[in-house]
């Protein structure tokens, strides 16, 4: 095994294919930049562009999100120092790797996977073929996923609820290669914050991309206003008590404010609060938090080139272990020079 550190490497991706909502960040980035920061771990994060190809066609989008997405990192306080950040594609050896764990995984792994049967289910619901619209990436796309994990002996993967099995797979298979080939891998744990992990959106469903019901994370007060306004509610009035726990306008109060804060606005729904008002408190903390960041982020869209030799720094520092992992794994499998 490659890493003799020590210290318990977490590791994470984030989907190039949008810009990064506020669900991404209460559910992985700000936990995952936390975790960073502790001394006693070693932090992986990147930027999942192959993964972008399997639910986007859209160069221009897949481009943009990169730069959005590595932007967004940094300007949340990611250390690049300290944290090996770098961009999927610039690190070869995961495709590599991808196709060993391709031909160690079962089939029907992978048609148990959420997102393929959530495809498939979609498609069966509309009358279709239960393959229309289908690729290969989506079908393996926990295998790519299991490369990211695999290749740099990841402890923990801080991820969404929705990534957890995802993370399970990863480990059934690397417990699958180690059994055959011997002990390559470090077995992954998925790390997940219960209480916050799923933020709800405007719809009072998931915050996700597929539902479009995102709240973007660096918009203008302006925007974020009018975003937090569309929130759904129903039709209790000022003064009537609410039910905070049924409600998105106090579900994502919780994930930006302290506990005080949270038994306060628990306090103010059961005195009847508005909603107006509610929305307009939910807009100032929010707003605090992200001010800053904010700010940072415009700083780098505006210097892509320094986003790029950031990126290119960390793939220099991930390759250094890429690279000797795959010669090792060539060498379990059998590919080998002849003499
Ligand atoms: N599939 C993850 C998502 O959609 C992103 C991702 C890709 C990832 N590779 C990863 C997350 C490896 C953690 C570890 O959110």
């Amino acid at each position: 095994m490659v890493n003799f550190s020590g210290k318990k490497r977490v590791l994470t991706g984030i989907t190039t294919s949008g810009t990064p909502h506020l669900g991404n960040y209460v559910g992985a980035i700000r936990p995952a930049i936390l975790a960073s920061r502790s001394e006693s771990n070693d932090a992986y994060f990147f930027l999942a562009d192959y993964h972008a190809l399997i639910k986007t066609q859209n160069p221009l989008l897949v481009h943009q999100s990169t730069l959005e997405v590595a932007a967004t990192w940094l300007a949340l306080g990611l250390d690049p120092e300290k944290v090996t950040f770098y961009r999927q594609s610039d690190i070869p050896e995961i495709q590599e790797l991808t196709w060993f764990l391709s031909c160690m995984t079962a089939k029907g792994l992978m048609n148990r996977a959420h997102a393929y049967k959530h495809a498939v289910q979609g498609n069966l619901d509309n009358g279709e073929d239960e393959d229309f619209g289908i690729n290969m990436g989506l079908f393996g796309y926990p295998i790519l996923m299991a490369a990211d994990i695999l290749m740099f002996n990841a402890h923990e993967v801080p991820v969404g609820q929705d990534q957890v099995q995802h993370v399970e797979m990863a480990r059934d298979i690397a417990q699958r290669f180690n059994h055959k080939f011997g002990e390559y891998f470090v077995l992954p744990k998925a790390g997940v914050d219960k209480d916050l992990s799923l933020l709800k959106g405007l719809d009072g469903r998931k915050m996700s991309k597929s539902y479009n019901n995102t709240i973007p994370l660096f918009l203008s007060e302006k925007q974020l206003k009018k975003f937090i306004n569309k929130i759904k509610t129903n039709l209790l009035a000022p003064g009537e008590r609410k039910d905070p726990d049924s409600s998105a306008v106090f579900q994502i109060w919780r994930a930006f404010a302290s506990r005080q804060q949270t038994q306060e606005m628990r306090e103010k729904f059961d005195h009847g609060i508005g909603w107006g008002e509610a929305k307009k408190q939910l807009c100032d903390l929010i707003n605090t938090e992200l001010q800053l960041p904010r700010e940072r982020y415009y700083k780098f869209l505006e210097h892509p080139e320094r986003v790029e030799s950031i990126l290119i720094k960390g793939a220099d520092k991930a390759r250094a272990e890429s690279k000797i992992m795959i010669d090792n794994l060539r060498d379990a499998v059998g590919i080998r020079p002849l003499s």
